[in-house]
């Protein structure tokens, strides 16, 4: 993974403040998601949840008033099915109860279809700057399998829409697929990248509990690649993405130098972000102190709790010290820049234990740097999850 810093210097990004707002339905349920999202047959009252985002908006805004937002982030779910005009009055709404930083950075999730494509100039008159593409595959038999309803020209026209309206968009794709070989994703990837623009994401598919893949998977019908396999495919993908000029800046998302995701930036380098709409997961610095926040996941139950309380938070818990630090470590080290060693100190009350980041630099998978950063090595990215155990123990 190359190590280029980017952006601007973590000081300069502190009292950064996100918005995530969360829309909740799909047009059908994909067999390999556990996103909170729901399939109604009934049409959404959108009006009415337009009343119930901005009650919980402002409620959100009285606990942390004074606040200037650096980006708003509409995840879902299918964000792409709201009007324009539902995105508009959500917007508007943030913009009455925090001030909106100049050139803040609005992105909307959208499904590649060609329905949803048609909106996308009305969404940028909302006020959203950037798009981001649930391509997945650019195979249509892939598609059929992931339960999508798009085609591979559905879904690049959608891009080709999105990049006429957009300065930024980006798009995802799943990858380690069953049968698939580095061969052929390399080659899958190239063509992606020839459309992408500044960024993309690319997970590998991962199998969630009590999902239909689950049960597929367990009954022996559905098989992923096995280890040795998954960080062939992981490793192709560093290397083609960084050779077409967009190198990983965090485990699953590349981007040209200055194209990151600022809004997941928020998240990974460990700021403050509103969690707003059911299910949304928020941090909050409120008297000192960090919460963790989290709404009421379905839908008709946050709107009923929204309308009875003015917000739909079933979590609100102060979190500790050590739970902080353990938070900048976990999200910290997905990025390719790593954590500054000394906010983790202030943040912990304690520096990390140096013997433990010795030990784990002689195996080559963390280094660290002059200027104070610890990050991850490209060997150490596959087995992040034990690296940040040991050093968070
Ligand atoms: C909230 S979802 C999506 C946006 C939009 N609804 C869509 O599907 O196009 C965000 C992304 O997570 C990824 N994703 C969801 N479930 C996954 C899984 N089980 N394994 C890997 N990636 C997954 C997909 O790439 C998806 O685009
Ligand atoms: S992957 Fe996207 S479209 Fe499919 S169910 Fe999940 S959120 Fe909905």
């Amino acid at each position: 993974m190359a190590h280029n810093d980017f952006g601007p210097s973590a000081q300069a990004e502190e009292g950064k403040f996100g918005v995530y707002i969360h829309w909740p339905f799909c047009l059908s349920k994909c067999p390999y998601c556990d996103f909170n999202s729901h399939v109604r047959r009934e049409p959404i009252d959108e009006a009415r949840f337009v009343r119930a985002f901005a009650a919980e908006i402002a409620a959100t805004a009285a606990r942390v008033p004074g606040r200037t937002v650096s980006s708003i982030f509409f995840g879902g779910g299918t964000p792409s099915l709201m009007q324009p005009a539902t995105v508009a009055a959500v917007l508007d709404a943030v913009a009455r109860h925090w001030s909106v930083a100049a050139g803040a950075e609005v992105t909307l999730e959208a499904n590649p279809t060609s329905v949803e494509a048609t909106r996308f100039r009305g969404y940028r008159s909302a006020g959203v700057n950037r798009v981001s593409l649930g391509v997945q595959a650019l195979d249509d038999g892939v598609l059929t399998e992931l339960g999508r309803m798009h085609t591979v020209r559905e879904a690049l026209d959608a891009v080709g829409v999105a990049r006429a309206v957009f300065d930024r968009y980006s798009f995802d794709l799943i990858y380690a697929r069953p049968r698939q070989q580095p061969a052929d994703w390399t080659r899958e990837l190239k063509r992606a990248l020839a459309e992408a623009g500044e960024h993309l994401s690319l997970y590998q598919l991962t199998i969630e509990a009590d999902t239909p893949f689950a049960a597929l998977h367990a009954a022996g019908k559905l098989k992923t690649p096995d280890q040795d396999l998954a960080r062939a495919l992981y490793d192709t993908t560093l290397e083609t993405c960084a050779a077409h000029g967009l190198p990983a800046y965090e485990v699953s998302n590349h981007a040209r130098p200055g194209g990151e995701c600022r809004h997941n930036l928020i998240y990974w380098r460990g700021h403050a972000y509103a969690g707003i709409g059911p299910g949304a997961h928020g941090r909050l610095d409120i008297d000192g102190a960090r919460h963790a926040t989290a709404t009421e996941k379905r839908p008709e139950a946050w709107l009923m709790r929204v309308e009875a309380r003015g917000h739909g938070l079933v979590t609100d818990d102060p979190l500790t010290r050590e739970e902080i630090a353990d938070e900048f470590l976990l999200m910290g080290l997905r990025l390719a820049e790593g954590i500054d060693m000394a906010r983790f100190a202030t943040i912990a009350g304690r520096p990390l234990d140096p013997a433990r980041i010795a030990v784990l630099c002689e195996h080559g998978l963390v280094e660290t740097t002059a200027a104070g950063r610890l990050r991850v090595t490209l060997p150490g990215f596959p087995v992040l999850d034990a690296v940040v155990a040991d050093l968070a123990a």
